[in-house]
C-alpha cells in the first residue's frame, strides 16, 4: 500500500470518526439496522461469513451524508446480532481506474484468502439516456427507471483487492482492472456490480449488471479459474424493458434448490424472477415480481452462509430531501438480514433471520386481543420507537384491521398499517407521521391475498425512522417515517366494520452496536 493511499484511508476514517460524535444522539437514527458511524451509505456489498465473523461491506462516502466518491465501509459481527465498525476497507485511488469510485461488488474466499471484486469507476461522466433511446422506446419504460447513474461505459471496469489480515486492510491487485473493457460486439449502457459464486467445476462465475442498447436490461455471465483471468460467456438473461427497464444494477443469482432466483435493481423498484438455470442461461418461470413493497428499498445483496441459508440485505434509502439528510450528518441504512427460501409450492418465502429474536428485550405486551369497531385496544400502554410488533390474527370478521404506532397522546401524530380484508390490501399510511416539510408521506400499498385458512401474520420492525413490515413470510414493505414529536411513542390496535381477535406481542429492540441507545 503506497503512503499516499494509506493517507487517503486515514483521512477517510478520520472524517467518519469526527462526524460520528455529532450524529450519535439523533432521534431519527436507527440503532439496530446496519449503517455507517456517520455520513453516507448506499448498497450492501460483499456480505460474507469467514473465520467466525459475518462481514458486511457497503458503499460509503465518508466525507458527507450524500452520494460522492464511494469507498467500501465495513462492519463485522460474530453472530449477526452484535456488530462493530471496522476501518474503511477501500477508497478510490485518485487519478486511477477507480479514481471516481469503488462501486458495488462481492467478496469471496479463494484458497483461504478474502478477495473483493468491485467496479472501478475512473470518471463520473454521465451518459444521456435521451441521446440513445428513441422517444417511442422511452414511453415503454416504467416511470422513474433511469434517473440514476448512467455512466459513460468506458469509465467502468472490474477490479480485485485481497486481504491478508482478516479483512482489516485490503490491497488492490497490481493487475487491475482485471476486466478492463466490455465484451466485444455488445453496445452496453452500464457495466458493473459483480456478483460471484463457485460451481461444481471449481470455477468462479460472475454476473455483471448492464443493459444492451435497444434490447433491455441484462445480466452478463463471466467465468474464471482464479478471479484474475475472466472469460465472457453469454447473457444469463436479457429482460424486456417494459417489464424490467433498460439497465440493471446489482444482479444477484440465488440457487434456492428447486429454482434459481434472479434479482436485479433496474434504477427503480428491485424485481426478481424464479426459474431454471439451464446451460448457463436463466429461464424465468413467470413474470418479474417486486421484491419489496415499500418506497426506499434498493440494490439488495445476498450471501449463502455455511449452513446453506440465503440471507439478503437491501439499502434503505431516505424519504426526506437531500438538504435534510445532508444536514443530519448521516443518510440511509441497510435492512435486517432477510432469509430467502422457497415453500413446498416453489413460491418465495422471506422472513427476518432467526437471530433477530436475540435483539428482543423484556416483553412489553403479549396477549390475545379482541377489538371491534369503536373499541380501540391500547396494548397495555406499550410505547416505544425501537420495537418489534407482532400481530397474528386468530379470527377476523371485519372490513379492516389497523395497527397504529408512533402515536402522540393527543392523536395528532401517528403511522398506521392497515389490512383491508375486502380488497386484500396491506397499506402503510404516513400522512400524519410527521409535520416536517417535504418528507415523503405517500402510502405504500400491496396486494396480499390470503389463502383458504391462511391467517394474517404481520411483524413490524420499528427503528426510529425505519419501518420494516414482514407479512405472512410472503411480502416485505420497507419505508421511512420521521415523527417530529418526541411523545409520538404510543401503540394501538383497532378495526372497522366488525370485530377481530389477534395475538399481539411487543418487544423493545436492543442496539446492535452494544451501546444503550
Ligand atoms: C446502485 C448503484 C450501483 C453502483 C453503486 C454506486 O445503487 O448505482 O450500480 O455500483 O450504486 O454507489
Amino acid at each position: 500500500m503506497s503512503d499516499s493511499y494509506a493517507q487517503t484511508l486515514a483521512e477517510a476514517n478520520r472524517a467518519v470518526a469526527d462526524a460520528a460524535a455529532v450524529v450519535a444522539t439523533d432521534r431519527q437514527r436507527p440503532s439496530y439496522h446496519l449503517m455507517t458511524a456517520a455520513n453516507w451509505i448506499n448498497d450492501p456489498n460483499g456480505p460474507v461469513y469467514h473465520d467466525g465473523y459475518w462481514h458486511m461491506f457497503f458503499q460509503h462516502n465518508p466525507y458527507v451524508a450524500d452520494f460522492g466518491p464511494m469507498g467500501w465501509g465495513h462492519v463485522r459481527s460474530p453472530d449477526l446480532v452484535r456488530w462493530e465498525h471496522c476501518p474503511i476497507a477501500i477508497m478510490p485511488t485518485p487519478g486511477s481506474y477507480d479514481g471516481a469510485g469503488c462501486w458495488s461488488g462481492s467478496v469471496v474466499i479463494q484458497d483461504g484468502l478474502p478477495h473483493m471484486m468491485y467496479s472501478g469507476v475512473a470518471d463520473m461522466t454521465l451518459w444521456s439516456v435521451e441521446d440513445d433511446i428513441p422517444p417511442s422506446d422511452r414511453q415503454r419504460i416504467p416511470q422513474g427507471y433511469y434517473d440514476e447513474f448512467l455512466l459513460e461505459i468506458d469509465q467502468e471496469t472490474q477490479c480485485i483487492a485481497t486481504s491478508r489480515d482478516g479483512m482489516q486492510t485490503w490491497d488492490k491487485h497490481a493487475a487491475n482492472p482485471v476486466i478492463p473493457a466490455t465484451p466485444p460486439g455488445l453496445d452496453l449502457i452500464g457495466f458493473r456490480d459483480p456478483f460471484l459464486w463457485k460451481e461444481g467445476d471449481g470455477r468462479w462465475y460472475m454476473l455483471l449488471g448492464s443493459g444492451i442498447k435497444g434490447r433491455g436490461g441484462v445480466a452478463l455471465l463471466y467465468r474464471s479459474p482464479d478471479l484474475l483471468e475472466w472469460e465472457y460467456l453469454n447473457p444469463l438473461y436479457i429482460g424486456d424493458p417494459a417489464e424490467s427497464g433498460i439497465n440493471w444494477e446489482c444482479p444477484n443469482f440465488l440457487d434456492l434448490g428447486a429454482k434459481h432466483m434472479l434479482v436485479v435493481s433496474p434504477h427503480g423498484r428491485p424485481i426478481y424472477w424464479l426459474g431454471q438455470y439451464v446451460e448457463r442461461a436463466f429461464q424465468p418461470a413467470g413474470a418479474a415480481r417486486r421484491l419489496d413493497w415499500g418506497d426506499v428499498f434498493y440494490a439488495p445483496n445476498s450471501l449463502c452462509d455455511p449452513a446453506g441459508r440465503w440471507l439478503m440485505w437491501g439499502w434503505v434509502r431516505e424519504a426526506r430531501p437531500r438538504d435534510q439528510y445532508a444536514a443530519a450528518g448521516w443518510a440511509s441504512c441497510l435492512t435486517l438480514p432477510r432469509e430467502i427460501t422457497l415453500d413446498a409450492a416453489g413460491e418465495l418465502r422471506v422472513k427476518p433471520a432467526a437471530e433477530m429474536k436475540m435483539l428482543r428485550g423484556e416483553s412489553l405486551f403479549a396477549d390475545l386481543v379482541e377489538v371491534s369497531e369503536g373499541n380501540t385496544h391500547l396494548l397495555g400502554g406499550a410505547r416505544g420507537d425501537r420495537l418489534e410488533i407482532s400481530c397474528r390474527v386468530e379470527s377476523a370478521d371485519c372490513e379492516a384491521l389497523r395497527i397504529r404506532f408512533r402515536q402522540s397522546p393527543d392523536g395528532e401524530q401517528f403511522t398506521e398499517l392497515v389490512y383491508d380484508f375486502r380488497a386484500s390490501t396491506l397499506r402503510l399510511l404516513r400522512e400524519q407521521s410527521t409535520d416536517t416539510a417535504a418528507v415523503t408521506v405517500a402510502p405504500c400499498e400491496c396486494q396480499l391475498v390470503l389463502g383458504a385458512g391462511e391467517a394474517l401474520d404481520l411483524t413490524i420492525y420499528l427503528d426510529n425512522s425505519v419501518v420494516e413490515v414482514y407479512a405472512n413470510e410472503r411480502l416485505t414493505m420497507t419505508s421511512r417515517i420521521y415523527p417530529s414529536r418526541v411523545d409520538a411513542q404510543g401503540l394501538s390496535l383497532d378495526c372497522s366494520g366488525g370485530s377481530a381477535k389477534a395475538h399481539v406481542a411487543i418487544w423493545p429492540m436492543a442496539s446492535i452496536w452494544g451501546d444503550t441507545r
